[in-house]
């Protein structure tokens, strides 16, 4: 028999670092890659901002809108049971004031169905974490290279390289943690800083691009599948090499189309078929979630 997955809940996320536990992060954008993505066991599934450029074809996440999140945690949300659902709330959507922040995490959460939003920032962020952690609702920091700041960083660059920057860097973490956060994604930084930063704060760091000190890892679910054919930064370990699956199976049905040997007889219904009530229901309004193949 199969043995139920316990809910990962906020407070047993938190506790997989005292336990030495990794946590494992990844990121869905539609109910059929997050029922995959709980099925292969993620403990928590994000619905990052970074649709903006792996769905939504965008050059950054900047364009993304509140109502683009709700809409893909909404849908993410059908597709997990027993999994942590994260949404991130996008540009401009939480730095006008405490107040704008709370009220538009609060949307991701009874709109969308999150169970924690996440938000990029440090120090100057801090305010804003504690108003939302106020109301119940949890948060994921998000600091290191912050997408939503690529014009003033100038570029996807990697941070925290100069003593300087370390420095910062371990301030903005501490802050974040202070101000209630329950977990930290600390994206594209030296291995040493996240190794210190892990060490230094309470909470679970989830690293991506942060080398394997931290708590746990995220990666974006197209990326590590082998989808963003044309992307391979160092960081990146694809565990799939789908877009190649993909598209040599769609060039493998546009020949059949073209040669008329899609559909054939088995994937065709006759009258004499219907009449002896052999059909399966139909797909769509068809298998329900838990028969879907
Ligand atoms: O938007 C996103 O997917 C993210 C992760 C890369 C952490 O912020």
């Amino acid at each position: 028999m199969q043995s139920r997955r316990k809910k990962r809940t906020v407070p047993r996320i938190v506790s997989r670092k005292q336990k030495g536990r990794k946590i494992v992060m990844i990121t869905a954008y539609d109910a059929t890659f997050a029922r995959l993505a709980e099925a292969g066991g993620a403990d928590m599934v994000l619905v990052g901002d970074s649709l903006g450029m792996v769905v939504q074809g965008h050059e950054t996440t900047l364009p993304v809108t509140l109502e683009d999140m709700i809409y893909h945690t909404r849908a993410v949300s059908r597709g997990l049971d027993t999994t942590h659902l994260c949404g991130d709330m996008p540009f401009m959507s939480y730095k006008v004031s405490p107040e704008q922040a709370l009220t538009n995490a609060g949307r991701l959460v009874q709109e969308g169905g999150a169970e924690s939003v996440k938000l990029e920032g440090g120090v100057e962020m801090a305010d804003t974490i504690a108003r939302i952690v106020a109301a119940g609702i949890p948060v994921v920091g998000h600091v290191g290279l912050t997408p939503q700041s690529v014009h003033a960083i100038g570029g996807f660059k990697m941070q925290g390289k100069s003593g300087i920057g370390r420095v910062q860097l371990i301030e903005d973490a501490k802050a974040v943690a202070d101000a209630g956060a329950f977990a930290l994604v600390l994206e594209s930084v030296p291995l040493e800083l996240a190794e210190t930063i892990t060490a230094e704060v309470p909470i679970p760091t989830i690293g991506i691009g942060a080398g394997p000190h931290c708590d746990g890892q995220v990666l974006v679910i197209y990326d590590m599948l082998g989808m963003n054919e044309g992307f391979a930064p160092k960081f990146l370990k694809q565990y799939a090499h789908l877009g190649q699956t993909i598209r040599e199976a769609v060039t493998a049905y546009a020949e059949d189309v073209k040669h008329g040997l899609f559909p054939g007889p088995e994937h065709s219904v006759s009258m004499r078929d219907t009449k002896r009530k052999t059909q399966e229901a139909p797909i769509y309004g068809g298998p329900s979630k838990a028969t879907a193949h």
